[in-house]
């Protein structure tokens, strides 16, 4: 078995590292960007599961690709799997690794609640679970986490609707404006761990402002329960909005600004806007509106004026630390984590690795997405990657 898998790796190094070598490496083109420095870890092999929750948002697809890539090309084989945003899909995807004899798991869980069966019998296989962005809960099975810095996300977003409505400045200084400016608040989805630090670090930002009545949420629906979003879903956000601006701004009032933790629910709630008479764009009256993971859709938006801000999270380091820890493990060494004290997952504090994300303006496109390789001018240009 261990033969045929070694023999299986070899031929698909010697494809890997050929198309790599065609490959620009950025988000668009599905590479990790990596310099090919974890190859030398190829003589190791060995089985990876790796299962992402959906295809239907571009940064899944990125960070699949991005950690297939980094794997293969450091020598190992791996088995990739998207589970459509389906609970019982990634439970059964994830019992298929477990059978075919994966040596590590990578997981960006659906809900993070849903797969303790699952990590009990990884665990009991002497199989490494690694936590890929959003935290596993409620097991002790969950050996690491890969992520960003979610609360800082959140601190970000909301200083970007701050600055956006000319409460900061970029550099954090006081702005001049003083409102008070009419705002609505989104959340992610509750079964997602993340989607609580993103609102924990957005409202620690705008509560200030709103206590002191610079900031006015008209609908009043304050409570991350009212503002979530399950499954992160575009459609349920433009609906969400749809409803926000029947019941609060019929009066004629404007909505001046929306909280947004994700660039699908940016676009849902701008097309609930624009078919509301809003826009087309900032300059014509569109709402400051934040985003979160740079898609290209929205950084065209972005550029054209329509979308304010999206939070650029690089998916090629996130996939490059998953593959250094993949490494660790399976030479027997304990991975480096730099936080072993935010992320409780209920039964323990996972030791994490934490990554840096930068806010995106119409602005900083160019260094922080076209310069590093992440998007090229066409695709910003257009819209698609
Ligand atoms: C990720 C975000 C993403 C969201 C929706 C979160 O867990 O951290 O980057 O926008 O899921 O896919």
């Amino acid at each position: 078995m261990r033969n045929s898998k070694i023999a299986v790796l070899a031929t698909g190094m010697t494809l890997t590292m050929a198309l790599a070598a065609c490959s620009g490496g950025g988000a668009g083109s599905g590479g990790n960007g990596s310099d090919g420095e974890t190859g030398a870890a190829a003589a190791e092999g060995g089985l990876i599961g790796v299962s992402m929750p959906t295809e239907t948002s571009e940064r899944w697809i990125a960070d699949g690709a991005a950690v297939e890539k980094g794997l293969t090309d450091a020598g190992y084989e791996v088995s990739l799997q998207f589970a459509g945003d389906d609970i019982p899909t990634q439970s059964q995807q994830i019992d298929q690794m477990i059978t075919q004899g994966v040596d590590l798991l990578v997981i960006a869980a659906i809900d993070g609640t849903a797969l303790s069966g699952q990590l009990d019998a990884a665990a009991a296989a002497g199989i490494p679970v690694i936590s890929y962005d959003r935290l596993i809960r409620d097991s002790e099975n969950v050996d690491f986490y890969v992520t960003f810095d979610n609360e800082e996300v959140g601190v970000q977003q909301a200083t970007s609707l701050l600055v956006g409505l000319g409460i900061l400045n970029e550099d954090g200084s006081e702005g001049d404006a003083t409102g008070p400016f009419n705002v609505e608040l989104f959340a992610g989805s509750l079964d997602d761990n993340n989607a609580h630090f993103f609102w924990k670090g957005a409202m620690d930002t705008l509560q200030p402002y709103i206590d002191e009545g610079t900031l006015v949420v008209k609908s009043g629906q304050t409570d991350i329960e009212q503002a979530a979003t399950l499954r992160w879903s575009q459609e349920t956000a433009q609906k969400r909005m749809e409803d926000l601006l029947t019941a609060a701004y019929s009066d004629g009032s404007k909505v001046d600004g929306v909280l947004s933790p994700f660039d699908g629910i940016s676009r849902g709630v701008i097309t609930a806007l624009q078919n509301a008479g809003y826009g087309p764009g900032i300059d014509a009256g569109m709402p400051i509106i934040s985003g979160q993971d740079a898609e290209i859709a929205s950084v065209k938006l972005i550029a054209d004026g329509v979308q304010y801000s999206t939070i650029f999270k690089d998916t090629r380091k996130l996939a490059d630390q998953a593959v250094v820890t993949a490494e660790a493990y399976l030479a027997g060494e304990e991975p480096e984590a730099n936080d072993t004290e935010t992320y409780d997952n209920g039964v323990k504090v996972v030791p994490s690795y934490l990554l840096e994300s930068d806010i995106v303006y119409a602005d900083n496109i160019q260094p922080l997405l076209v310069d590093s390789g992440y998007y090229t001018t066409e695709q910003v240009e257009s819209g698609q990657s």
